[in-house]
C-alpha cells in the first residue's frame, strides 16, 4: 500500500540501531522517513534498504551539490536504491539541476527530485559574505523558480516562505518544510516555526518533522496527534 502521509519524521540519528529502533515503533503507512548526511555517512545504503523493507519511503537528504555529470550520477544512484524523494542545492546552478532532472526522467518509477535554497541558517550577512544580495527571501524565491525552470519538482522551504513561493511557482510544485512545532511540543534550537497545522494551510506538501516525534516517550502517539491536527485543517494544497 502506498503512503499517502504529508508526514516525513526526520531520523537525526547518528547510529543505525536509534534509526531502526524508532522505525519499528512507527506505522509505515501514517509516515516517510527522512535520512540525512549523519546517519547516511554512519549507516549507508543497507540502512535505507532496511528501512525500505519495514516497508518505509525515504527522503535521501544529501543535497547534492557537484557539476552537473557527477550530480546527474548521483541522483541515478539514489534512483537505484529506490528512494522515494531526493535533493540537491539549487545553488549547483540551472545546469546541475537540469541534468538531475533530466537522469532522472530516463529511470522508471523516479524519485521526487527537491532542490535546497539558500540554508535557513543563513542570515543576510552571511549571504553577503558570500556575494549573495540580500533579503534572503528574494534569493529564495529566484532560486526556486530556477529550480522549478530546471525541471525540479519542488523546494525545501521554510514555514515562514511558504506565502511567497505559493503566490509565484505552479500549483504543482512541491513546497517541503521543517521548522514545524505542534503547539504541544518543545521548540528546541528552530527559531523559525509554524504549527503543522498552519503549514499544510498555508499550501505546505511535506512536513519534515523530528525530535517532536523521534523524542516523544511514545512516537506513533505524537505521531497521530499531528496527524489529527492536520486533519482538521482546511487544506490548500493536495
Ligand atoms: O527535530 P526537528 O523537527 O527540528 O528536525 C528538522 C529536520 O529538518 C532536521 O533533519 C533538520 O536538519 C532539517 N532541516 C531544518 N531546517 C532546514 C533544512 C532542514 O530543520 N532549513
Amino acid at each position: 500500500m502506498r503512503c499517502e502521509s504529508k508526514i516525513i519524521v526526520a531520523l537525526d540519528f547518528p547510529a543505525a540501531d536509534a534509526a531502526l529502533n524508532l522505525a519499528a515503533q512507527i506505522d509505515p503507512s501514517r509516515c516517510r522517513l527522512k535520512v540525512g548526511k549523519e546517519l547516511f555517512t554512519r549507516a549507508g545504503p543497507a540502512l535505507v534498504e532496511s528501512l525500505q523493507r519495514l516497508g518505509f519511503d525515504i527522503f535521501l537528504d544529501l543535497k547534492y551539490h557537484d557539476i552537473p555529470n557527477t550530480v546527474a550520477a548521483a541522483c541515478r544512484a539514489a534512483a537505484d536504491l529506490g528512494v522515494w524523494m531526493v535533493n540537491v542545492h539549487a545553488l549547483g546552478g540551472q545546469r546541475m539541476m537540469a541534468a538531475a532532472a533530466e537522469a532522472l526522467a530516463g529511470v522508471s518509477q523516479p524519485p521526487l527530485l527537491i532542490a535546497v535554497t539558500i540554508l535557513t541558517s543563513m542570515d543576510d550577512a552571511e549571504l553577503s559574505l558570500i556575494g549573495l544580495q540580500p533579503p534572503a527571501a528574494a534569493r529564495v524565491q529566484a532560486l526556486a523558480e530556477l529550480a522549478a525552470a530546471a525541471g525540479v519538482a519542488g523546494v525545501v522551504c521554510s514555514p515562514k516562505e511558504i506565502t511567497l513561493l505559493r503566490q509565484h511557482l505552479p500549483d504543482h510544485f512541491l513546497l517541503v518544510t521543517p521548522g514545524i512545532r505542534p503547539l504541544w511540543s518543545a521548540s528546541d534550537d528552530q527559531k523559525r516555526i509554524k504549527t503543522p497545522a498552519a503549514a499544510i494551510r498555508d499550501g505546505s506538501n511535506y512536513l519534515v518533522i523530528g525530535r517532536p516525534i523521534t523524542a516523544a516517550d511514545n512516537p506513533m502517539s505524537a505521531l497521530e496527534l499531528i496527524e489529527a491536527e492536520i486533519a482538521a485543517a482546511p487544506s490548500t494544497s493536495e
